[in-house]
């Protein structure tokens, strides 16, 4: 049997702001296999271990999995840790991620899966962030369509994305907000009203009507869009997406 080499990009970011600049760290991982991987690096932390044990469906563990490599890479990455299983992801009361390293304090994480797919970032408390990533798949526009404000489908009309990108960015985008709140999707999706949006070189930004606090930067990674909320007034500009979208470019084209 032949198994696809899993794909891996991961890289510090410089969150640039009037008054100072926090270090961050982003992680992609596609990989068809993780389980696989697992079994040749196993980068669980034992009480992440005890957990993945408890998972029965094969669906779930390979998520848990490739978000907790995800999640660990860039942890690792900004902390400057060598060894995966030093990191620990574990859940806080609302599901969201809480990283736990014997040694650094301070580190916040937040990752998204999509099938083979996954990605993180990891920031320090003072600055947070969010990040999903979903496939772009036309049978889930109507749905998401529905759940749309009628000043948000208007703006989006207006650019030039096309109905399926426009749907994901969409939903990426309320997804991405709801992880830096915290709060998941338990709120009315138009509180998450985006707003201000504008493409340029393939990336979408806007803003949102109710957290004008925040802001949204969206991209297409072959097959899928990512989404990742930031505060409004920081700059991402060493967020190299071009490469990003370039490693990625093959996967998941339906
Ligand atoms: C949270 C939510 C936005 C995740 O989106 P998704 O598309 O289903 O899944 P993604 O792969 O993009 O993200 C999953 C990751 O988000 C993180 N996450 C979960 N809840 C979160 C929250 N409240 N805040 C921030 N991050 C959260 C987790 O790390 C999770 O991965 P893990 O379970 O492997 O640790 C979505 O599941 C949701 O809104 N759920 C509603 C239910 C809910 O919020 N319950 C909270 C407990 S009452």
């Amino acid at each position: 049997m032949t198994y696809a080499t899993p794909s891996l990009y991961v890289e510090p970011i410089r969150l640039i702001r009037s008054d100072a600049t926090f270090p961050a760290a982003i992680c992609f991982c596609h990989d068809a296999d993780i389980r696989r991987l697992y079994t040749h690096h196993p980068f669980l932390h034992p009480n992440e271990q005890a957990v993945y044990m408890k998972y029965e469906h094969a669906r779930r563990q390979k998520s848990y999995l490739l978000g907790r490599y995800v999640a660990k890479q860039a942890t690792a990455k900004l902390i400057g840790e060598t060894q995966l299983s030093r990191v620990e992801i574990r859940q806080g009361v609302f599901q969201f991620p809480i990283v736990g390293h014997p040694t650094s304090s301070n580190v916040q994480v937040s990752l998204s899966h999509c099938d083979d797919f996954a990605c993180a970032v990891a920031f320090p408390e003072e600055h947070p962030l969010g990040i999903d990533i979903e496939e772009i798949n036309p049978d889930r526009n109507t749905l998401i369509r529905d759940q749309a404000t009628p000043a948000e489908l208007r703006l989006l009309s207006q650019l030039p994305l096309g109905e399926d990108v426009a749907m994901t960015t969409l939903w990426t985008a309320k997804e991405a907000l709801s992880k830096i709140l915290r709060t998941g999707m338990m709120t009315p999706f138009s509180l998450f009203e985006m707003e201000k949006l504008t493409v340029a070189d393939g990336v979408v930004t806007g803003e949102y009507t109710n957290f004008a606090q925040y802001k949204l930067v969206s991209f297409q990674l072959g097959g899928y869009i990512c989404t990742i909320a930031a505060p409004r007034r920081t700059e991402l500009s060493s967020l190299q997406i071009g490469r990003i979208q370039a490693q990625f470019a093959s996967m998941g084209t339906r």
